[in-house]
């Protein structure tokens, strides 16, 4: 019996090889929206970018104050278990990254090749691959910040180009939404719930994440909203502490910052009854069990596309001949391949 863990990999393989196809999702109903993924929203600052780090548990993402994310940027995560660590752009495929900050370098590289140094946007995906031994499998998307204004060197169109490309993402139903909103805002304002809450009305694949926690005023705190008694969601909320600005200037590494994270909660007067809720490590636990259950959900239709899928891929491969290896056809093949043995595990799952 397979375990749920090579189903979430097989899914990530596919959904790989669907991406180096050039099947992005882009057109009508594909293979790869069938398959699910976790996108961020939230607003400009509100910790997107951090949040997504953490559940990575690596320093490679740029971050900072003003419009640091200006490319929808998809990330496969993929468990290793020979205990290799690297990163690969599709853009560069040939090139193994091994140095994490020469990652967030070529991803802020390669957003400029697009957009210019500049603060406009593209809505051209970025993809990165990240294998390690302590990541689960997953296909996180970060994406740009909603703003309300355009500020100079931005079009006046950018507030809603934003919000587009947002929902663009979030809008397929097997998008998992983490709706990033930080504490010290009101939540009643959270351009996140407002942008969950019109794709996903019942909130079933909604995440509220609360960031910034201990930015709050002296005398408030947010427990209102993290014990769903301020804005209910079908899912609980789960309250974060990210590296602050000063920490990433200091390079606090990231265990140290989880550690901090963990302590922070235990030791919260405010918190201390939810501390086993909350954190970055709590919630990529959830998001992974979440993705389970929405795998299996799913068995018979991701079946139906598999299979359909194969049947166009036979009939492209009969058209061109089939492939010997490194040819063109190759990866068709490859895809064909990796759909068969999906579809042999997903099978035995429903014996
Ligand atoms: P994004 O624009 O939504 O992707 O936000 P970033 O992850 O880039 O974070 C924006 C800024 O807020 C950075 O300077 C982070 O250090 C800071 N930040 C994010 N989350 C927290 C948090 O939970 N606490 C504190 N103190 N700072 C945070
Ligand atoms: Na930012
Ligand atoms: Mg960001």
């Amino acid at each position: 019996m397979a375990t749920m863990k090579s189903l979430i990999g097989l899914v990530n393989k596919i959904q790989r090889a669907c991406t180096v196809l050039g099947d992005h999702g882009g057109q009508g109903m594909s293979l790869w929206e069938a398959l699910p993924s976790v996108a961020v929203v939230g607003g400009q600052s509100s910790g997107k970018s951090s949040v997504l780090e953490s559940i990575v548990g690596r320093d490679f993402l740029p971050r900072g104050s003003g419009i640091v994310t200006r490319r929808p940027l998809v990330l496969q995560l993929h468990k290793t278990e020979s205990g290799a660590e690297y990163a690969e752009f599709l853009h560069a495929p040939k090139k193994r990254f091994t140095d994490f900050a020469a990652v967030r370098k070529e991803i802020s590289d390669e957003t400029d090749r697009i957009t210019g140094k500049t603060k406009q946007i593209s809505n051209i995906p970025i993809h990165l691959s990240i294998y390690s031994p302590n990541v689960v499998n997953l296909t996180l998307i970060d994406l740009p910040g909603l703003t309300k204004v355009a500020v100079e060197g931005q079009s006046d169109s950018i507030v809603e180009d934003i919000e587009n490309m947002v929902r663009s993402y979030v809008e397929k139903p097997n998008c998992i939404i983490l709706a990033i909103t930080p504490a010290n805002q009101d939540i009643a304002t959270s351009d996140a719930i407002k942008l969950a809450r019109e794709v996903d009305p019942s909130g079933e694949r909604t995440f509220g994440v609360l960031t910034k926690l201990d930015l709050m005023d002296k005398g408030t705190n947010a427990t209102e909203v993290l014990e769903g008694r301020a804005y209910r969601l079908q899912h609980p909320w789960v309250g974060i502490v990210n590296r602050s600005q000063a920490d990433i200037n200091k390079n606090v590494d990231m265990i140290v910052a989880r550690q901090k994270e963990r302590e922070y909660f235990e030791t919260s007067p405010d918190y201390g009854h939810l501390a086993s809720r909350m954190g970055s490590e709590y919630l990529a636990k959830l998001l992974s069990q979440h993705l389970e259950l929405v795998i299996r959900q799913r068995i018979p239709s991701i079946v139906a596309m598999i299979n359909k899928t194969i049947d166009e891929l036979n009939a492209e491969l009969d058209r061109i001949g089939r492939p010997i290896a490194a040819d063109g056809g190759a990866q068709l093949y490859m895809i064909l391949e990796l759909c068969r043995a999906f579809d042999r595990v997903f099978k035995e799952h429903l014996d």
